[in-house]
């Protein structure tokens, strides 16, 4: 009688994606657009030169848009999906804690995008979507493998083999990863504005100094 073989598949080293919806998502959105509204005309498109993409962004313009009075309570929001992404990683901080360190504006009207890049020298990256147009562009996010040269073709794709991976977009939702994690926005195909307010956390110390 043959042996039975004892085999262990082991799911090392996942990507945590954490996507919280907004209990009151309509009231909140209504009030952070009302703020938006008054940054759209208040602040400069601040897309780097550099960019091959297109969209508007206050992210080298105004990029602490956090500690405007307007936005206090999306800052809150925020910062307590992080605590619980964190708790989740069992993140130690010592002498530290996380701290919101960034927050822009992004808007994507037809044709826009956004290259693949990730978010270096901070800890904990999110995308919060305030308006989201029917047929706008996913969030799209990168396998750790997804430089893999040869891969043989797949049945299906799942979330343990593919390279990356579309998160469809919701208006109240909060995406939150860690910083290092690639992702991108693809060629917008429609009409109306696909808004978001981005964020980073990284560490300070717990007594400024
Ligand atoms: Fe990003």
């Amino acid at each position: 009688m043959k042996s039975e073989e004892t085999r262990i598949t082991e799911y090392l080293f996942p990507t945590l994606i954490q996507v919280t919806h907004h209990p009151s998502a309509d009231i909140f959105n209504a009030e952070l657009m009302k703020e938006i509204l008054v940054i759209r005309d208040e602040v400069p498109n601040g897309k780097p030169s550099n960019w091959s993409c297109d969209h508007y962004t206050t992210m080298t313009t105004e990029g602490r848009l956090h500690s405007r009075p307007g936005l206090k309570s999306f800052a809150e929001f925020v910062t307590a999906c992080a605590t619980h992404y964190g708790e989740i990683m069992r993140y130690h901080y010592g002498d530290k804690r996380l701290h919101l360190n960034d927050c822009w504006l992004n808007i994507y009207g037809r044709g826009h995008s956004q290259d693949i890049h990730n978010h270096p020298n901070h800890i904990l990256s999110g995308v919060y979507f305030v308006k989201v147009p029917k047929g706008a562009s996913n969030l799209l996010f990168y396998s750790p493998h997804y430089k893999t040269m040869i891969r043989p073709p797949l049945i299906v794709e799942t979330p343990a083999n593919c390279l990356s991976m579309p998160y469809p977009p919701n208006a109240g939702d909060f995406v939150i990863f860690e910083s290092s994690t690639k992702h991108s926005v693809p060629y917008n195909d429609m009409d109306g504005d696909r808004i978001t307010l981005a964020v980073n956390f990284s560490l300070e110390p717990l007594v400024m100094k």
